[in-house]
């Protein structure tokens, strides 16, 4: 546990220091859980964006974007459910009067059960060796299988207090897991109550004719209310999806863990019409495409995990998360749900416009239902950061820092480096900038020997280092330096956009999924 928190801090140091993420308004102490993306981290986030949109719009002939208004209607937040039911079950510590999210005290107590599985697991491979089999090995040995039941249990029997509002039996939960306050370590707690994580605002100057706004919770509404205007001028036809990626807003009560759990955060989501009695169907196939743009990053499957929800949203018949083992274990990263035709019957009661699909196929008009893929931009973002981070041993003893970002997720591509400061070399390494600007983000650097320049980009997560020295002076030669591996190799400066691009090109690592 130590071991994982002392990562966790270096991510967050990291991504500081190499201007990745900064807290918001520091220069004041900060704003708790609202962060600013800085200079290296909005190139990031841009091309995670670049690299969902591609594959969810650009390469679905079915799919289009759209781009809506974070003010949206106050009825919308009626109509979707939101004003009623999108609370948190919050609980106090009477000792600590710190407050606590009640499923999530709940959530902390099973995952620490997973890691004793976890424990159980490491100690019996060590014993087996090779001869290890660890499918075999947790569907047997009565100790994880007792852990896993416990868990089970647990989660199911929370689940169906959540969805029958019995708050009480939550309470009788924790206290019967014997949960302690972390701060107080006493069992001194209140009631669990709701509480709805809305941000409110006014439209409008005079106080009287001010209308009650809501910041949006999440991007999908704007979708569900577009949706015949989207069908209608893009003449779509069933089965079709419209994605969009933009701001989303939650007054979030236990807002920590970095940028995983903010109260300003961005989604991806897309939305895909289906013909009702269909969304089974639908919701497996998106299930095994989300997972497949995942493991298309090259970021380890053991790293991934489905979780099918015990407790269904207010919307859903059925949900899955995409769950990412984070630097503080395994967690939600990307949403799956099938959100039935709740959204646009409901926006249809309450807005009196008709929301319907008439299918040519079958002769009929229809409420169409909705599979929903759901995935935080900034968990996101937190995945491929933490995961990248990595201390290496070298042969020679010493450590190096090194952020291994998917390539084609990297800020920088390269780093143009004349050996020395003088003798011309910096002219050619900018004449070599100017020629590759225009395809891949790269910089320059001549400050510091050329070891410690290597090293900065490693640490900043650049793919490759290109050296000017003097030889590229004679024969239009220079070194490129992979970061991953820190081979070398003399190419032609000729050569580099193609070399580059083989390594960066979207389309060569989308066409893995
Ligand atoms: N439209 C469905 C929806 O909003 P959700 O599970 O509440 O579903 C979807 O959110 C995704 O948004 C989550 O899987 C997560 O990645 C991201 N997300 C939710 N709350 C967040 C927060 N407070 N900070 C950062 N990301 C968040």
């Amino acid at each position: 546990m130590a071991n994982q928190e002392d990562k966790f801090k270096k991510v967050i140091s990291h991504a500081k220091e190499y201007g990745y993420v900064f807290q918001s308004s520091e220069i004041y102490d900060g704003l708790s859980a609202v962060y600013d993306y800085a200079q290296n981290g909005a190139e990031l986030k841009n091309n995670i964006k670049q690299y969902w949109w591609k594959a969810m719009v650009q390469l679905h002939d079915n799919i289009v974007g759209i781009d809506s208004a974070i003010f949206m209607h106050p009825t919308v937040w009626k109509a979707s459910g939101h004003v009623d039911a999108f609370n948190d079950p919050l609980i106090d510590n009477k000792d600590s009067k710190k407050r606590y999210r009640a499923d999530v005290l709940i959530e902390d107590y099973c995952a620490k059960l997973e890691n004793k599985i976890d424990k159980e697991i490491n100690k019996a491979a060590k014993r087996f060796g090779d001869a290890f089999n660890k499918e075999e090995f947790v569907t047997t040995n009565a100790r994880v299988l007792g852990y896993q039941e416990k868990i089970d249990t647990i989660l199911s029997r929370m689940g169906k207090s959540l969805e029958n509002e019995d708050l009480a039996d939550v309470k009788s939960l924790i206290e019967e897991l014997d949960i302690v306050c972390p701060v107080s370590g006493s069992k001194n707690w209140t009631d669990v109550k709701q509480f709805n994580l809305m941000f409110g605002t006014k439209l409008g100057a005079s106080a009287d004719s001010a209308m009650d706004l809501y910041l949006r919770p999440e991007t999908a509404q704007g979708i569900f209310v577009n949706f015949l205007n989207v069908q209608k001028t893009g003449r779509m036809k069933i089965p079709f999806g419209i994605a969009q990626i933009g701001k989303a807003f939650r007054n979030e009560i236990v807002a920590r863990q970095f940028i995983f759990r903010q109260r300003e955060f961005e989604q991806m989501e897309m939305q895909f019409f289906v013909r009702p009695g269909t969304q089974k169907e639908w919701y497996e196939a998106w299930k095994q495409n989300r997972i497949k743009w995942h493991l298309s990053l090259g970021m380890g499957e053991d790293n991934y995990r489905f979780h099918d929800h015990d407790k269904l949203a207010h919307y859903a018949d059925a949900a899955a998360d995409i769950e990412f083992k984070f630097p503080f274990g395994f967690k939600e990263l990307e949403g799956i749900h099938s959100r039935t035709d709740f959204d646009l019957s409901s926006h249809e009661k309450h807005s009196g416009k008709k929301l319907q699909y008439f299918d040519h196929e079958i002769n009929e008009s229809y409420v169409p239902y909705v599979v929903e893929t759901s995935i935080g931009l900034d968990r996101m973002f937190l995945a491929v950061f933490s995961n990248s981070l990595v201390e290496e041993e070298l042969e020679n003893g010493s450590t190096r820092t090194v952020l291994k970002l998917p390539a084609v997720l990297a800020p920088t591509k390269a780093a143009i480096l004349p050996l020395v400061k003088k003798d011309g070399l910096p002219d050619v390494a900018k004449e070599i900038i100017e020629d590759l600007k225009w395809d891949f983000k790269v910089i320059y650097d001549e400050k510091d020997a050329v070891g410690r320049r290597y090293r900065r980009q490693d640490a900043n997560g650049t793919p490759f280092c290109i050296t000017v020295d003097h030889q590229t002076l004679e024969d239009k030669t220079v070194t490129i330096r992979h970061r991953d591996t820190m081979e070398q190799k003399r190419v032609a400066i000729a050569d580099l956009k193609s070399i580059i691009n083989a390594e960066v090109s979207m389309k060569e690592w989308l066409k893995k999924i």
